[in-house]
């Protein structure tokens, strides 16, 4: 299959394709989602196969807005609107109780209730409603590698594969929406992934107590995100954790190991061991922004770079406001394992 990067002058060529069946990736403001109408059984089926996505793991879909989601909804939760006012189009997927077979159940893994989200990109909300149908779009990766924030990593994982990729550019925040449970209409909300809608915004907003806290899994329980029990954002390399203030210990012990090292990193962390890297990606600037920005980026330019590197070592931030969000795709792209200082 010919892979196409489409622009906004054939963006209609890309809505057809959507309509016809066919899968076509598209930006966002936080990376790229992989798209095929959710009204289409089939389309949504190739979706899971192309990606390799356990069936199990819903998908989000994408709208132009609340009153395409009420169409597909009956009772919402009466925070819904407040929500959808205050962080719509922006990076907050919203969980909803839906009517019976208003989607395929391939989209929803089997549950009744569905993820909403209005993206902001004036590409993709022309893309959706050119196409007339909400769009599924899991991050345009294939599953359990880091997700993708250019045209190019997505050409990179699919060519051949699905029928193209809309171009917008790099994405502006890098890091997946902060998807939130509003499926019982009488619960406290909850936020199922950490994004760049925080939990101290959310509870600003709701005048509620909504935290930034993982869920809780007990045991064999079904985990309310499916997506979360499973491996993800991992390169082919070793990935460990650095505080900022322990890259003068890397380069102590980059100098007595033989080790080929990549560097991700703000400016200030990356010129400490600009010497003894094999490879750095050095983020825009010290910002957690700027992190959050680079991180999968960075990830993906590392392990695909010449130096065949032996470890990517990562910079932390401080887990508060979208911290939060980074570090949680950080340590499970580093499966939690930190650099400690032995001296
Ligand atoms: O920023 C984003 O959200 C991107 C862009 C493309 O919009 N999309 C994205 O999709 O990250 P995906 O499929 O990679 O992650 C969706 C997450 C998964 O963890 C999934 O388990 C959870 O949302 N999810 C989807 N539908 C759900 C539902 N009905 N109930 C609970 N969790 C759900
Ligand atoms: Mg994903």
């Amino acid at each position: 299959m010919e892979t196409t990067r489409f622009t906004r002058d054939t963006l209609s060529q890309a809505a057809a394709q959507l309509k016809t069946g066919q899968l076509v990736a598209f930006p966002t403001e936080t990376v790229y989602g992989l798209g095929a109408n959710a009204l289409d059984q089939e389309a949504v089926k190739q979706v899971f196969h192309v990606k390799g996505r356990p069936s199990d793991n819903p998908l989000i879909v994408h709208v132009t807005g609340l009153e395409q989601v009420m169409m597909y909804v009956d009772e919402i939760h009466p925070l819904t609107k407040t929500l959808v006012e205050a962080y719509w189009p922006g990076p907050l997927t919203i969980i909803l109780p839906i009517k019976e077979d208003a989607f395929p159940s391939v989209v929803t893994g089997g549950l009744s209730t569905v993820a909403f989200r209005m993206p902001d990109h004036a590409l993709t909300l022309d893309l959706i409603e050119t196409a007339g149908v909400p769009i599924v779009g899991p991050s345009a990766n294939l599953s359990g590698t880091p997700s993708p924030t250019t045209a190019d990593h997505v050409l990179h994982d699919f060519t051949g594969k699905i029928a193209g990729v809309l171009d917008g550019g790099a994405t502006k925040i890098g890091v997946e929406s902060t998807v939130i449970d509003l499926s019982d209409p009488t619960g406290v909300p909850v936020i199922l992934r950490p994004g760049a809608i925080t939990g101290e915004m959310l509870s600003e907003t709701t005048q509620l107590m909504i935290t930034n806290e993982p869920v809780v899994l007990k045991g064999t329980e079904a985990p309310k995100a499916p997506g979360m029990k499973y491996k993800h954002y991992s390169p082919k390399t070793n990935v460990i954790m650095v505080d900022s203030n322990d890259f003068e210990q890397v380069r102590r012990y980059l100098n007595e190991k033989a080790l080929r090292a990549g560097i991700l990193a703000g400016p200030t962390a990356a010129a400490i061991v600009r010497a003894e890297a094999g490879a750095i990606f050095m983020y825009q600037n010290d910002t957690v922004e700027a992190a959050a920005k680079g991180l999968f980026s960075g990830l993906r330019a590392l392990d695909e770079c010449q130096a065949d590197l032996d470890v990517i070592f990562v910079e932390t931030k401080e887990e508060h406001g979208l911290g939060y969000a980074y570090m949680n795709r950080l340590k499970k792209a580093a499966n939690q394992q930190k650099f400690t200082n032995n001296d």
